[in-house]
């Protein structure tokens, strides 16, 4: 599976990228609303050899890295869950690394993959889950017309605490009326 846009190629992570992985998601500041920080290259590891080794597996994550193509570096990753047995709802998660944020890349790379889960793999819905506090993810989710659809009180138990949770969405409906 391999994906492009402008500025970005989006390729599946293999444990190839393992350095590149830990050295931007071990920044327990920058992902700190994020559920998994890897301290050492086992915990990468772990996390690689756990994803499914084909895309739109019922009942798992998928995950690709974005690579800056101009310098031919990892700038951050984004997991898509595919969610239910009917196959047809995804959930998506994306992290870039702090040296390459407030550049569109995230902005980019979604919008290529939404349009890869929406017309290639016929996906309906698309949701991605995220803490109010989460402020860049929400202007991230809205820029490319997600809509808030839930607020859950505590619901999730993030690093030794319950924390809220904003569930937005995007169908392929709708995102054929946005295009
Ligand atoms: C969520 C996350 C990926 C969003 O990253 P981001 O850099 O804000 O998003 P983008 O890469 O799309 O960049 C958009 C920003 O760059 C700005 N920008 C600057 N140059 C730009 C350009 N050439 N093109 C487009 N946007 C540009 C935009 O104005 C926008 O800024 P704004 O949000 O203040 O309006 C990032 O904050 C992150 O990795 N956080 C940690 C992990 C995390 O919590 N992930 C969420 C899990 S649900």
């Amino acid at each position: 599976m391999k994906l492009e846009t402008e500025r970005l190629l989006i390729r599946p992570l293999t444990i190839a990228y393992k350095n590149e992985l830990l050295a931007y998601r071990r920044d327990k500041e920058a992902n700190k609303y994020q559920g998994w920080i890897p301290e050492k290259i086992e915990d990468v590891e772990e996390f690689i050899a756990k994803i499914a080794d084909r895309i739109d597996v019922p009942d798992t994550w998928f995950q690709l890295v974005l690579i800056e193509k101009e310098t031919n570096t990892i700038v951050g990753d984004l997991g898509i869950h595919f969610m239910d047995s009917e196959n047809r709802q995804t959930e998506i998660g994306c992290t870039l690394s702090k040296d390459y944020q407030n550049r569109g890349y995230a902005t980019e790379a979604l919008m290529r993959v939404m349009d890869y889960l929406f017309s290639d793999l016929n996906k309906h819905r698309i949701i991605a889950s995220i803490d109010p506090d989460n402020k860049s993810s929400i202007r991230l989710v809205e820029r490319v017309g997600f809509r808030k659809e839930a607020h859950f009180i505590e619901s999730l138990w993030i690093h030794g605490k319950w924390v809220d949770e904003l569930i937005y969405a995007m169908t392929g409906k709708y995102w054929d009326r946005l295009k």
